[in-house]
């Protein structure tokens, strides 16, 4: 085991390790971070269990990231298991066991199973988050069922397996899911998603809460009371029990989910008045959404402070005792818990414009930066606390100008084609939207914990991009049999 010092304030480390809190690391060099970005990578947004070994270099969980590329290969991307559990206990200690995590952020089997584990419910919004989830061996009673567009196959599943929450989104879905119903052994226990009207402070396309949307019923237009009222009808063949918002994604402002509390409540409150559904109305989910620090510089709120704000937000708008709050994280869950490491293949220089370091992944892996203009921070794995200086940026092996993973990167002056160039904050919508662009197989997921590594999910292959294909299909005939 080299010798290592701790990045984080609270990591766990294999025994003979030497700590050092992360204060003491967090600017060694402070004459050479003459501008933003020069000095080392902001250790804070690291995971949990990241450690400088002997010779400078990156270990996660004990485990030195460049002896694991050696055997694993890159790109790929690292799991400190032992921090995502922490994040798991945290939600449930902030908003109780019907907390769930959002597993499009992460889904593999192991990861369903680790947050099923840490008491968490799953929040799956397709059959395939669905399936993933039910053979990893969660409990159907223990997952919340989303999606704008669940399809009639879907939906049955939904209701066969007899999920804990199907989280109702249009009227169209009512339809399908009371005739369904109207055939189980139970009655289903849904929520009606509400879109409470307000804009978030965040990327437009993952902005949710705003009446022009397409997810949910509009308050303002008075189909989320209309919803309530036939779902909480006599005789429905369904169980309402409680109202759920979710406003997006990656959000900083308190004050927003403040205000989208307040407005839940207000509904709330109005059906408890003025309705006998309000009766029924046991839980309010508020969604996930919460922001997560992915450069130097960003602060978050921790899933407490984030769940005090909600909190302090009903109860001031009289939201009764006997009513649940609780949520469904999955950014904050997951992200800063991995990283991802690439192999440098070329540097291109062109003297006066820019330096162009091409990685072995790209927009395939990490699609974020051109969907979204998303930030990164990079560094090399053989030293994590060296300076930056140079500012260089990071694109992919795909054949657009658009795959840059980091665009302006700060990385070390001696930065060079083989090194293993890392990019922190991963762990949520990287691996969940990667795809196989320019048939570009999907990276490796690797757990990490206590010095030893797991291969979740392994490295796709160029035999894996073949495996649906059928050059030599039979053909079907659909001509018309006039
Ligand atoms: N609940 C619902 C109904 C959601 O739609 C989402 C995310 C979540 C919970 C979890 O939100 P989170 O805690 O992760 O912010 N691909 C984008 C993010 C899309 C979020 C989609 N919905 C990105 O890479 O930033």
């Amino acid at each position: 085991m080299p010798e290592a010092e701790n990045l984080s304030s609270h990591a766990e480390l294999p025994s003979g390790v030497d700590l050092e809190p992360v204060g003491l690391l967090a600017d060694p060099h402070p004459e050479e971070a003459a501008h933003p970005g020069a000095g080392p990578v902001p250790l804070g947004i690291l995971p949990d269990g990241a450690t400088v070994g002997g010779q400078g270099q990156l270990l996660v969980a004990g485990v030195d990231v460049s002896q694991l590329v050696a055997v694993v290969g890159t790109p790929v991307f690292v799991y400190d298991e032992e921090h995502l559990r922490r994040r798991c206990k945290e939600a449930v200690a902030a908003w109780g066991s019907g907390v769930a995590y959002a597993s499009k952020a992460f889904l593999c089997q192991a990861m369903a199973r680790l947050a099923y584990e840490e008491g968490m419910m799953i929040d799956v919004s397709t059959e395939g988050e669905l399936h993933v989830a039910v053979s990893a061996g969660v409990p159907p009673s223990r997952l919340v069922v989303h999606g704008n567009n669940k399809s009639e196959a879907e939906l049955a599943r939904a209701v066969q397996l007899g999920v804990g929450r199907i989280v109702v989104d249009s009227f169209d879905e009512i339809a399908r899911l009371e005739i369904l119903a109207s055939a189980a052994p139970r009655r289903p226990q849904v929520m009606v998603r509400v879109t409470p009207g307000i804009e978030a402070h965040t990327h437009e396309y993952v902005m949710t809460g705003q009446d022009d949307s397409k997810f949910g019923f509009g308050l303002a237009s008075g189909a989320a009371k209309r919803a309530v009222a036939r779902l909480a009808r006599p005789g429905s063949p369904v169980e309402l029990i409680g109202v759920h918002a979710h406003i997006g994604s990656q959000i900083f402002s308190v004050e927003s989910f403040a205000k989208a509390t307040a407005v839940m409540a207000g509904f709330v409150g109005e059906l408890m008045q003025g309705t006998d559904a309000g009766g029924l109305i046991r839980e309010i989910c508020m969604g996930g959404g919460l922001g997560v620090a992915y450069v130097e510089g960003e602060e978050s709120l921790s899933i407490a402070e984030w769940a005090k704000v909600v909190r302090e937000a009903a109860s001031a708008a009289g939201v009764p005792r006997h009513v649940t709050l609780t949520a469904e994280p999955g950014r904050a869950i997951v992200a800063s818990g991995a990283l991802t490491a690439y192999k440098v293949g070329t540097i291109k220089e062109i003297p006066g414009v820019r330096t162009y370091v091409s990685v072995d992944g790209g927009m395939s892996d990490n699609p974020r930066p051109v969907l979204y203009g998303s930030g990164y921070e990079a560094f090399l794995a053989r030293c994590v606390r060296s300076a930056r200086p140079r500012t260089v940026t990071v694109v992919g092996k795909h054949c657009e100008s658009g795959d840059v993973i980091v665009k302006d990167a700060q990385v070390p002056e001696d930065l060079s084609v083989g090194d293993v160039l890392v990019t922190p904050v991963t762990g949520a919508y990287g691996h969940s939207m990667a795809s196989n662009y320019n048939k570009v197989p999907r990276p490796a997921v690797v757990f990490v914990r206590d010095g030893l590594a797991r291969v979740v999910v392994r490295r796709e292959t160029v035999e894996d991009l073949l495996a649906l294909e059928d050059p030599e299909a039979p053909a079907i005939s659909f001509q018309a049999t006039a």
